[in-house]
C-alpha cells in the first residue's frame, strides 16, 4: 500500500510516498481503507517536532511512528477476533493528536474513544474535516460557562479550530464578533458572527465593544492586548502559548488577582469531544469548513500551505 513516510522531524522535504506492508490487525484491532485524512496544525507539529516538547511525546531522537496523520475517515475491511462493536464496511472517523499513521491507504486501530461511525448524510472529505479543530474547539466552550446574554469575540475564525468554535458557540444563542481577511468575511458572516473585523484593515483591540470571553483561535493576540475589552469577571483563552509562553503563567496567577483571567485549554478527553462533535453534526449544527484537497501523492504540498499559516478551515488529502 502507498502511505505518507518521514523518517526524522523536518519540513515538508522528509516526506516521502512509498508502497510498504499493508498492517495486518492485532485480535483487539480493526484494519481500515482511509478514504479522506486531513493536513492539520497537530501533523504540522507531528512532522517537525516543534514545539520541542513534542519529541519527549513522540520519539526523542526520532519520531516512533513513521506513517504520518491523526486522523481519517474510512471504512472498516477486517476486524481482530476480540472486536465487537465494529463491523465489516461500516463507515468510521476518528483521531488522536500523538498520530494514528492515517496518511496511508490503509491503517489499524485498536478502538477506544478515538473512532464513532460516521454518520448517513456526511460524506468522507467532511468527517476527515470534522475532527482535529472541532477537538480543539469544544475544549474553548467547556472550560467556560458562557450563558445567552454573553458576548464572544473569536480572532482568528477561519482556522480549524476558529470556524468550528464559532459554530459551536453560536448553538449558545449568544452574541459573536470574529475576525477574519477580507476574501473570507461572507464566509464567517454565513457561519453565523454578528460582527465581522477584517484583521487586514482594522484591529479589533482599538474598539470600544466589551465582551465575556475572548477566544484567540490562532494565538495571534494576547491577554495584554484584550484585557480591557473585557467585562468584569471576562475570560481570555488562547489556543498558543503567547510569544513569551506567558499563557501558563498568566493561567496560574490571573485567577488569585483581578477580576479578569485567562484559561489554558488543556484539551479533555475524546470521549467527551469525539460524542458532541457527532451530534452536532447529526443535528446539522456544525459544518466543517474545506478549503483545498490533495491527492496522496502531493502529500508534502498541502503540508507546505498549512504550515504556511494561510488555510481555510481544513485541508483534506483524499486517498
Ligand atoms: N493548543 C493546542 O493543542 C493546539 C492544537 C492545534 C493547533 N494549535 C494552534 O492553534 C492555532 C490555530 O490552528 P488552526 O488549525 O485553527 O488554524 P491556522 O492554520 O493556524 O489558521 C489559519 C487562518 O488563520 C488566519 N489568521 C492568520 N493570522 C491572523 C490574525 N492575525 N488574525 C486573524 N486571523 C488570522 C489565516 O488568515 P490569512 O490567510 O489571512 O493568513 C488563516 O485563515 C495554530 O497556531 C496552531 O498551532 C494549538
Amino acid at each position: 500500500m502507498k502511505a505518507a513516510i518521514r523518517r526524522s522531524y523536518g519540513s515538508p522535504d522528509v516526506i516521502r510516498v512509498e508502497e510498504i506492508n499493508q498492517p495486518i490487525p492485532e485480535d483487539d484491532e480493526i484494519l481500515i481503507r482511509v478514504h479522506a485524512t486531513t493536513v492539520n496544525r497537530t501533523d504540522c507539529a507531528n512532522l517537525t517536532g516543534k514545539p520541542f516538547i513534542m519529541h519527549f511525546v513522540l520519539g526523542f531522537f526520532r519520531p516512533r511512528k513513521v506513517v504520518l496523520g491523526t486522523d481519517f475517515a474510512g471504512e472498516v475491511v477486517e476486524t481482530g477476533k476480540n472486536i465487537k462493536d465494529f463491523k465489516v464496511n461500516q463507515r468510521v472517523f476518528g483521531f488522536t493528536d500523538t498520530g494514528l499513521e492515517s496518511q496511508a491507504e490503509y491503517m489499524v486501530i485498536k478502538p477506544k474513544d478515538n473512532i464513532l461511525s460516521i454518520p448517513n448524510h456526511i460524506n468522507y472529505q467532511q468527517a476527515a474535516a470534522s475532527l482535529e479543530g472541532a477537538h480543539y474547539a469544544y475544549t474553548f466552550i467547556h472550560k467556560t460557562d458562557i450563558q445567552s446574554d454573553h458576548r464572544i469575540l473569536i480572532n482568528g475564525a477561519t482556522g480549524a479550530i476558529g470556524s468550528a468554535l464559532l459554530q459551536f458557540v453560536k448553538t449558545l444563542n449568544v452574541y459573536v464578533a470574529a475576525t477574519c481577511n477580507t476574501k473570507n468575511m461572507e464566509l464567517i458572516r454565513s457561519l453565523g458572527a454578528d460582527k465581522v473585523y477584517d484583521y487586514t484593515k482594522e484591529d479589533f483591540t482599538m474598539d470600544d465593544d466589551k465582551y465575556d470571553f475572548i477566544f484567540d483561535s490562532v494565538g495571534k493576540s494576547t491577554f495584554g492586548k484584550c484585557k480591557h475589552l473585557l467585562n468584569k469577571g471576562g475570560i481570555y483563552i488562547s489556543s498558543e502559548l503567547g510569544p513569551y509562553s506567558q499563557n501558563i503563567f498568566l493561567a496560574l496567577f490571573t485567577p488569585l488577582f483581578g477580576d479578569k483571567k485567562v484559561i489554558f485549554p488543556v484539551p479533555y478527553s475524546l470521549s467527551k469531544t469525539l460524542p458532541y462533535i457527532k451530534l452536532l453534526m447529526e443535528r446539522g449544527e456544525f459544518k466543517p469548513v474545506i478549503d483545498r484537497e490533495y491527492p496522496l501523492n502531493a502529500i508534502d504540498e498541502a503540508y507546505q500551505y498549512v504550515l504556511s499559516g494561510q488555510k481555510t478551515g481544513n485541508v483534506i488529502i483524499n486517498i
